[in-house]
């Protein structure tokens, strides 16, 4: 026998864009369940990027989840690049009006807003097998799937509500759901991939710095004074088991710049794996009465960390889309949302894009693209035009 039951909003997916969603749901008093198909340690066990852009931070600290990032967050108001062995410090704040980055990590974000979901008293259906959504080209769309109680027994369950957000990744069910005929995907793979480790060990640099080497991209970035977060480019066929800790640290001490390497100290390493790089997109965003947000209707290669801070743009505006529909009764916002956050995600892809092409080298542009990327990073440090224009990207843009 199926349990039944009928609320507003259904997420599927409780990474930080259904759980920032739920947050802002639970503000606007609006009733809704969370459907995750994975347990929280696993949730949390996932090691992504942690850099927050201040539309983020505001986000969390309006629905309350801000308290801890205030204590722990680390304020940025410059990143770095190196290339040709020299260090170059690109200020934001002085070009954008004050405005600084946060590092913090995702898994933190994602702890806070688990949190604040347990204070909030909200249903969760962690663990949640063999979900299925339904009729969501109707007013009345629903979600069915298998659930093992605490107490170990299984129930069916099928729910009913107004609207379905599909939060639950690229690899979800909600966009798998679309007819192929009422979506169009666009894709870019990247010829690499990203090695990361995390090391409690203080970071070489003081601000997020991005290498540019003969030898490939690297990244130095940060937890805490006492945790650093390192990268390096790969190709997309390695595997993170074949690296040894001190295979890393030979080949990403000579990726960095020379007083750098000197400095820098190493240890082991408490996490090490391979992200490939790849754009995505998935248009439109709205399909009757679902919508999708964050990972599940766009990818952004890592470079410049813009997928949580894409995913809170999402969750943000349809929050008030859904909002407005319930409290004002008003459905010209639920049919601005597609597009409205689709303006945002192409410039966030575009940024991506450009600041990957700027800092990798690729296997296959030859050594004319090589002299045009060399070009462009000697023009970005002459130009103030151009200073500004990479500074607005990597803040990141109003919404
Ligand atoms: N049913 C229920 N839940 C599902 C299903 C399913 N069929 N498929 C996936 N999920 C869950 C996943 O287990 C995961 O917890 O949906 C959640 C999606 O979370 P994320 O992949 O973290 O995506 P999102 O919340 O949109 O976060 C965006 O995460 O991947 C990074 O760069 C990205 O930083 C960005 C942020
Ligand atoms: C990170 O800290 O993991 C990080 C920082 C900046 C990026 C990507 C990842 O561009």
């Amino acid at each position: 026998m199926a349990i039944t039951h009928r609320t507003q909003v259904i997420i599927i997916g409780a990474g930080p864009s259904g759980l920032l969603l739920a947050a802002l749901l639970h503000q606007a008093g609006i009733d809704h369940v969370i459907v995750e198909r994975q347990s929280p340690d696993y949730v949390l066990g996932r090691i992504r990027a942690g850099l927050l852009e201040q539309g983020t931070t505001d986000l969390l600290h309006a629905v309350g989840a801000g308290e801890r990032l205030a204590r722990e967050g680390l304020h940025h108001d410059a990143f770095a690049l190196t290339f040709k062995g020299g260090f170059h410090r690109i200020n934001i704040s002085d070009r954008q009006q004050g405005r600084f980055m946060t590092v913090y990590g995702q898994t933190e974000v994602t702890r806070d807003l688990m949190t604040l979901r347990t204070q909030h008293g909200r249903s969760t259906y962690y663990n949640a097998q063999d979900v299925s959504i339904h009729d969501f080209d109707t007013p009345t769309p629903s979600v069915q799937f298998s659930h093992v109680g605490d107490n170990g027994q299984r129930s069916e369950h099928h729910i009913t509500a107004r609207f379905i957000a599909g939060c639950d990744g690229y690899h979800g069910v909600c966009r798998a759901s679309v007819p192929a005929s009422s979506i169009q995907m666009f894709e870019k793979i990247y010829p690499f991939g990203w090695l990361g480790i995390l090391t409690d060990t203080p970071p070489v640099y003081h601000d997020v710095t991005y290498s540019n080497t003969d030898r490939g991209f690297a990244l130095s970035s940060m937890r805490s004074a006492t945790r650093s977060r390192y990268y390096i480019q790969c190709s997309n066929d390695e595997k993170a088991e074949n690296w040894s800790d001190e295979a890393f640290w030979t080949e990403f001490k000579q990726r960095i710049d020379p007083e750098a390497a000197e400095r820098l100290i190493t240890g082991p390493s408490i996490e090490k794996s391979i992200a490939p790089l790849r754009s995505f997109v998935a248009e439109p965003m709205r399909f009757g009465s679902l919508f999708l947000a964050g990972d599940a209707a766009h990818i952004v290669p890592p470079t410049g960390a813009k997928g949580l801070n894409l995913a809170a743009g999402d969750v943000s505006v349809l929050a008030q889309a859904i909002s407005a529909y319930f409290n004002e009764h008003t459905e010209s916002e639920i049919n601005n949302y597609s597009a409205r956050c689709l303006r945002r995600v192409w410039n966030a892809e575009r940024f991506s894009w450009w600041f990957t092409s700027l800092m990798h080298r690729f296997p296959d542009t030859g050594a004319f693209g090589q002299r045009i990327q060399e070009a462009e990073l000697d023009y970005l440090m002459r130009s103030e035009a151009a200073l500004c224009a990479i500074t607005e990207n990597y803040v990141g843009m109003a919404y």
